[in-house]
């Protein structure tokens, strides 16, 4: 027994299965975009890896600048990273943000005064970070490190020390 559909009822079947299929191909992309940053997880910016030990010389300070962006849900925030590797005889390794601790002037060292200096009020740190002289009111934040396959890791974020 074969069953006729009007015309009309078969446009009307159509148009929707249509306009359906349309409404699927705009929406679900906007639904996906509307719920994907609340899925997303942040980026693991927990360690660092800076290399190779040996290529850092000993008893001179070494710059390492690098950016990590950290995504939480819609937030996005790029944090930059400037520290210095200071590699001893023993190959004990210490590393040290170049954060100002005063009010947060980043620091360069000057290797003829063997100090960090802190361009904005004059804050002088010695090669361990330590204050020499200035406002600065403790030491240069130190990083967590330790050795992986003879590669330097840096823990982030950086801890502060007492005086
Ligand atoms: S910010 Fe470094 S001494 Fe003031």
């Amino acid at each position: 027994m074969t069953q006729n559909i009007s015309r009309r009822d078969f446009i009307k079947v159509t148009t929707g299965i249509v306009g359906g299929l349309i409404g699927l191909a705009i929406g679900l992309p906007i639904v996906a975009y509307l719920l994907s940053p609340s899925l997303r997880t942040s980026e693991d910016n927990s360690t660092i890896d800076l290399g190779p030990l040996e290529k850092f010389p000993v008893g001179i300070p070494t710059k390492f600048e690098f950016t990590r962006t950290k995504v939480n849900g819609w937030e996005r925030t790029a944090t930059n990273y400037g520290l210095y590797v200071v590699r001893r005889i023993n190959n004990e390794v210490r590393v040290f943000s170049d954060i100002c601790t005063h009010l947060g002037c980043r620091v360069s060292w000057h290797p003829n005064q063997e100090h960090y200096i802190s361009p904005c009020h004059d804050g002088h740190f010695d090669l361990l970070g330590n204050v020499v002289s200035g406002p600065p009111p403790r030491p240069l934040d130190e990083f967590v490190t330790h050795i992986e396959n003879g590669n330097l890791i840096v823990s982030l974020p950086p801890f502060k020390r007492n005086n």
